[in-house]
């Protein structure tokens, strides 16, 4: 007999993104995703706005996502909500409309860890994705976090490698302010990288030793050489702009590939799954393409849909929670500090 089939209605609120998937099982029936324009003129994310982007935006994103699905709201088996990391004002919102549907609709509630949601994206029943047989080391590069994870099992992950300030997309982000280019500025990079030469100029690589990373030292060495050389010439970044980019973009693959070098040594692990906005940088892409010849990696890389942040990645972490029976309740709390 063919199991029954399990719907949840997932959201996502951790940051400046509202999303709303539905799942039926580990397939994504849909997954709606609202971005927050309003933040693009601070240069970066304004929690209190975030917050109430949310509010506004949940409702209608929640009906998206159950119109495109073509899902009833009395169909649904459970809802799975981002309790954290993020911002608390931001999970708040994800948070109490999670709640207060369950209980509207008398339906369990599943409490998802969102980095845990990050790795476990590469679960979401595709059948075009390969899924990594564990154990596998997890990498998730965003604009929050820069994590190097041994993953065991579903929910058997040890953090090996973090960093120590920056993320590696506020180290593009910050990097691209400096130049003049808007928020976020690593797409932006990214593009440019492409028409220029990575060696050109050379930045410093941080002296950090172990798996974890940081970022801030290279956005202050950027700075500084953008003023040494705009004090000489006034079209310095304009002239240079591509190549500058390429090299920004070089120094920072450099850095990720040297760690996860150290971490397939360090764990005998040589299977690595990406996740988080960063990975769509087409540089690492590369990078780890090419990792796989010269040093024997599988690597693996979700659609980019399921890399950003997205409600999807929630809903397949409470799809194997919800098998497990790992329910939680009113009680829960949003929980900005959230550890895997
Ligand atoms: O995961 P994400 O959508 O949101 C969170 O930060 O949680 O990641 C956004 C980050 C931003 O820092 C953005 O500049 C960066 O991902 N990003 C990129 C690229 N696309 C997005 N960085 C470098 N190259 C890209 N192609
Ligand atoms: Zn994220």
């Amino acid at each position: 007999m063919k199991p029954e089939d399990i719907y949840i209605l997932a959201i996502e609120s951790s940051c400046d993104d509202t999303s709303a998937a539905v799942l039926c099982n580990d397939k994504v029936l849909s997954n709606v995703v609202a971005n927050q324009e309003i933040h693009a003129k601070y240069g970066g994310v304004v929690p209190e706005l975030a917050s109430r982007a949310h509010q506004q935006n949940i409702v209608p994103v929640v009906h998206q996502a159950l119109d495109k699905a073509n899902i009833d709201k009395k169909q649904l088996n459970a809802i799975a909500f981002t309790q954290g990391p993020g911002l608390m004002g931001s999970l708040l919102v994800g948070t109490s409309f999670a709640k207060g549907f369950a209980q509207g609709l008398q339906i369990p509630l599943l409490a998802v860890n969102h980095m845990q949601a990050h790795i476990l994206a590469h679960f979401i029943g595709d059948d075009i994705q390969e899924k990594p047989a564990f154990p596998f080391l997890a990498m998730t590069i965003s604009g929050g976090h820069t994590q190097i994870v041994q993953v065991d099992d579903y929910f058997d992950m040890t953090v090996i490698g973090e960093t120590i300030d920056d993320a590696i997309g506020e180290a593009f982000d910050k990097s691209a302010k400096i130049l003049g280019l808007p928020y976020p500025g690593g797409p932006l990079i990214d593009q440019k990288a492409a028409l220029g030469n990575p060696k050109a100029f050379q930045f410093p690589k941080p002296k950090v030793n172990g798996l974890n990373f940081s970022f801030s030292g290279l956005k202050t060495a950027i700075l500084y050489f953008v003023q040494k050389n705009t004090a000489k010439n006034p079209n310095f970044i304009v002239e240079n702009i591509n190549d500058i980019c390429a090299s920004i973009q070089y120094t920072i693959i450099g850095i990720v590939i040297d760690k996860l070098k150290l971490a397939t040594k360090g764990t005998g692990i040589n299977r690595i799954a990406i996740g988080g906005g960063v990975s769509a940088n087409s540089g690492i892409r590369q990078a780890l393409k090419d990792g796989e010849q010269k040093f024997g990696w599988k690597t693996y890389i979700p659609k980019l849909e399921y890399t950003t942040d997205n409600a999807a990645m929630i809903g397949i972490v409470g799809y194997l929670k919800y098998l497990e029976k790992d329910f939680s309740n009113e009680q829960t709390t949003a929980n900005p500090r959230f550890k895997i």
